[in-house]
């Protein structure tokens, strides 16, 4: 019985074709196993273990790893609420409580009649909507405690017909997509593709020997990657062709790859998952002679306070489709790698839906447009750590296994990445902006931003603010004033209140206070000014935030997503949150607030920016930030936690 049925044997075997290496095809497979019985059985991963050819306990360190698989029954609905900074700011801690109350049960059960289990998760990107929850990984925003109650009494009446039981088989089915069409196999042969040799063989192996066609002029508007946002089928084929989709892949293939590469270099397209590095100069990291070479596409998206990808996800499918075949043209790429994150229900079954027709009407596939070009995308969800968005973590992750960051140098992925082969790992965002790119040209992108923040760029901003959203607007020249406080935006702090700080980057950036409001978007002003833009999301705390209770919240998270694999990391984040703890529960000691500098100090020696690591990846350092800054503005709300000591002389002598 928990062992795979007949006919999820038979969809494992249609899951592993895909993969270049059996082993790739755990994770799925494990989601598989879990939508058969609810659960992730140690029947089930013995077969998985017979499948894959490798060991049950092999199958179980990976399972073990990830939050999204479960090892024994839960409920049929499983409602979990987001307790990420931005819904933290907004109440989720008294909706998590009011939810154990009226259910009857603790985090972590199930209701006596087996329908709700109650869950407090991370950040789940829906952070603008907060606070916010998901049944079944499908979300519902702006949840006020009686919106909470509606809803119980909605899924026990059955009144929710759209929300699937937890992880049935024809969910996981959805997000795969069926048999490609006219796909092509999965790459075995060594060398380059076939597209890739003749433009060598026709001496345009050099961008000066080819150019793109003339450049459209450019539409009016700020919008480059959000542009169908509100269209109702912007995520179907139909929808994109009558907007254009297409185009961008049509132009590049009417030019030899170095000249689409050649294009992208002189976009200065920033990357835009974190760390900022211009997409055309990592793509030149990919060594001359080296095939097979993938294409990862880092969806996984979990940094609190960052929604972006998957509203591109979920509102573009074919935008990001078509920027995926443009950088396999460009790199003569053998294969493609749509890593989204597990959580995301809805992209990944606008994603695998926006396959099939691509595959169907031959954007995917072999043949391409009618060429030489082919190439396969692979629809890949994750099953919930943080950690992976680290994109040496989503190839392990990729590869099968637990999803912890390699060492880097020697090696970066452009060198020696996805089974050991050259990787170009980028962004949803970053590969979104391919087709715009190549259809309107390097000059016209570089013109919507600021010298040094080429084109747009999409944040999110969230917390105390009027309207919170997602907003895409000129890069590096948009300040932070203008996001968050124009009608246009935020709309400025809720109930008129003042500002009291704001994380101007996701969770792991240094703080900002009203001083920094006329800062532009700008990636090195904003480095100059000791933070980062990072992942794009703008966390905004008035003048009734807890200070000590928001940094407790972010060293929390960082605390549960390390992945252990260093000390400095491992041991320090736990340490800081046990600081913590005990100074909120007033329990304090004298000395906690420079013990709590003192281990920020060992993960990050000198606590400078950017910052020195004694860690493999920056998740480490990362927990350091939010107390380095709140240490640094609010000192005394942490001293006002720690117990008053009454001198001994004055204290009342009890007999
Ligand atoms: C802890 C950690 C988490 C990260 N999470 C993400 C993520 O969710 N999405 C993402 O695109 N990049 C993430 N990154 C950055 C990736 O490592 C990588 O730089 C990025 O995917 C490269 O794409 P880009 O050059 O297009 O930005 C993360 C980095 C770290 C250290
Ligand atoms: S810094 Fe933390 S998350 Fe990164 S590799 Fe080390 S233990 Fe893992
Ligand atoms: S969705 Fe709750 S913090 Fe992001």
């Amino acid at each position: 019985m928990a062992r795979l049925s007949d006919e999820n044997v038979k969809l494992a075997a249609e899951i592993i074709g895909r993969y270049p290496v059996a082993r790739s095809a755990l994770i799925p497979l494990l989601h598989v196993a879990q939508a058969q019985v609810g659960y992730v059985s140690d029947e089930a991963m013995e077969h998985i273990a017979e499948l894959l050819d490798t060991t049950p306990s092999e199958v179980l360190s990976t399972c073990s790893f990830y939050e999204m698989f479960k090892r024994s029954p839960g409920g049929t609905y499983r409602v979990n609420i987001c307790r990420g900074i931005s819904c933290h700011l907004l109440g989720s801690d008294e909706l998590i409580e009011h939810a154990a109350e009226s259910l009857g049960v603790p985090v972590g059960g199930t209701t006596d009649d087996g329908k709700i289990t109650l869950e407090a998760v991370e950040c789940v990107a829906a952070c603008t909507e907060a606070p916010c929850l998901q049944v079944n990984y499908r979300y519902v925003g702006g949840v006020a405690t009686e919106d909470f109650d509606r809803l119980v009494t909605g899924l026990r009446n059955g009144a929710h017909p759209e929300v699937p039981s937890h992880g049935t088989v024809a969910t996981v089915r959805q997000r795969i997509p069926p048999a490609r069409a006219a796909g092509v196999s999965v790459p075995s042969t060594p060398g380059p593709p076939a597209w890739w040799e003749r433009h060598r063989a026709n001496g345009e192996g050099d961008a000066a020997a080819g150019t793109l066609p003339e450049p459209e002029p450019a539409p009016p508007g700020e919008m480059i990657v959000t542009a169908r946002r509100d269209l109702h089928d912007g995520h179907t084929l139909e929808g994109y062709l009558r907007t254009g989709g297409y185009e961008g892949l049509r132009r590049a293939l009417a030019a030899p790859p170095a000249a689409v590469h050649a294009e992208v270099r002189s976009a200065s397209l920033l990357g835009r998952g974190g760390a900022g590095f211009p997409a055309g100069v990592k793509w030149g990291f990919c060594p001359p002679k080296v095939w097979p070479r993938y294409l990862v596409v880092n969806g996984d998206e979990s940094e609190p306070g960052t929604y972006k990808d998957r509203l591109l996800m979920e509102s573009d499918p074919h935008q990001l489709i078509e920027g995926c075949l443009i950088a396999c043209y460009a790199l003569g790429l053998s294969q493609c790698f749509l890593y989204v994150r597990g959580e995301m229900a809805l992209a990944a079954e606008r994603i695998a839906a926006a396959l099939n027709e691509a595959y169907a009407a031959g954007y995917v596939g072999s043949g391409i447009c009618g060429s030489d070009f082919g190439t396969d995308i692979v629809l890949h969800s994750g099953a919930g750590a943080y950690i992976v968005g680290e994109e040496t973590a989503l190839i392990e992750s990729l590869e099968g296994n637990r999803g912890m960051p390699r060492l880097k140098p020697p090696f970066f992925p452009a060198a020696v990445g996805l089974y050991g082969r050259p990787t170009i790992v980028n962004n949803v965002e970053t590969l979104s902006n391919l087709p715009w790119i190549v259809t309107h040209g390097a000059a016209a992108f570089v013109g919507r931003g600021a010298e040094q923040s080429a084109g747009t760029r999409v944040f999110a901003v969230s917390g105390h603010v009027r309207t919170p959203g997602t907003f895409e607007v000129p890069f590096g020249t948009t300040t932070f004033r203008e996001i968050i406080c124009d009608e246009r935006y935020g709309g400025g702090i809720r109930d008129g209140g003042d500002l009291k700080a704001f994380i101007p980057g996701g969770a792991s950036a240094p703080w900002f206070t009203a001083e920094h409001l006329d800062l532009p978007l700008d990636k090195a002003a904003v480095d100059a000014a000791g933070s980062m833009l990072g992942s794009g999301a703008i966390v905004v705390m008035d003048s009734t935030t807890d200070i000590p209770r928001a940094t407790h919240n972010l060293v929390r998270f960082f605390a549960r997503e390390s992945c252990g694999k260093c000390t400095p990391c491992r041991e320090g984040t736990s340490w800081l949150e046990v600081i913590l703890e005990r100074l909120l529960a007033g329990r304090g000691r004298p000395g906690d607030l420079d013990l709590l500098t003192d281990v920020c100090d060992n993960i990050s020696p000198g606590l400078s920016w950017p910052p020195r690591m004694t860690t493999i990846c920056p998740l480490g350092p990362s927990a350091a930030s939010p107390i380095v800054s709140a240490l640094r503005d609010f000192r005394g709300e942490f001293e006002a936690y720690l117990p008053r000591r009454i001198p001994v002389a004055a204290a009342p002598v009890t007999p």
